[in-house]
């Protein structure tokens, strides 16, 4: 189901597109393997995100090779860490490979394996925690962050639209567990959750220092 009409979203997408080399160089890799990121219309926006909030600390749930972590590391102040996690041994070698490339290398902090497992293992609080591991596990993840973000702290979540499977009458698993994630978030009064419906939707889930009023 197309989210958007064909001419609509090519407009987004090359009005989003960037001179950065290493982001550019990372895009034409992920086409060419067909490997799924969140691309420059939602990079953008994560560095918009991490610029306005003033973020130094931010914590990746299901990095890839990089791509969305090299977005919020170009945001960071001098100091700030973003930490890269990924399963796949393959991908975080790549991503040192680009961030090495983009001379950030002082900005990330790289954990293999579970993203989950890292998170309980890393202390601190994180400004922004950042959610797209397999979707399955996208409800343990909303457990896992509300244990322990803060008031003020925020949660963005890539493919909340899933390619407009969310509205579909016959749910498949996948579909379930993000509508499942969705609903957690959306009925938490200890957050402020909004979607902005670019790309494959991206969930916005401020948590409040108070419960909410609306
Ligand atoms: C959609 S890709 C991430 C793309 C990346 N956020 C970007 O936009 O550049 C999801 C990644 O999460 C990893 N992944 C999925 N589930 C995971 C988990 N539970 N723990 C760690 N990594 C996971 C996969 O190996 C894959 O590389």
């Amino acid at each position: 189901m197309a989210i958007f009409q064909e001419p609509v979203r090519k407009y987004l997408y090359h009005l989003a597109r960037v001179d950065h080399p290493v982001l550019r160089e990372m895009q034409a890799y992920g086409e060419s393997k067909n490997f799924p990121i969140v691309n420059c219309e939602v990079g953008r926006v994560l560095f918009q995100l991490a610029e306005v909030s003033k973020a130094k600390r931010i914590f990746e749930l299901g990095s890839g090779f990089g791509y969305s972590t090299l977005w919020f590391a170009l945001a960071l102040p001098p100091g700030g860490i973003v930490h890269h996690t990924d399963a796949d041994p393959e991908n975080t070698k790549l991503a040192q490979h680009y961030f090495k490339k983009a001379g950030l290398l002082k900005k990330v902090r790289f954990h293999m394996g579970d993203a989950l497992e890292s998170l309980a293992k890393t202390p601190g609080n994180f400004d922004i925690y950042y959610c797209d591991i397999d979707k399955e596990g996208y409800p343990d993840a909303y457990h896992a962050i509300d244990h322990r973000i803060k008031p003020g702290n925020m949660v963005i979540t890539d493919n909340l639209l899933w390619s407009g499977k969310v509205a579909h009458p016959n749910p498949d698993a996948s579909t379930r567990a993000i509508l499942k994630y969705t609903r957690l978030f959306w009925n938490d009064r200890n957050f402020a959750s909004s979607m902005l419906p670019i790309r494959d939707g991206v969930g916005l889930h401020l948590r409040l220092k108070h419960p909410r009023k609306f």
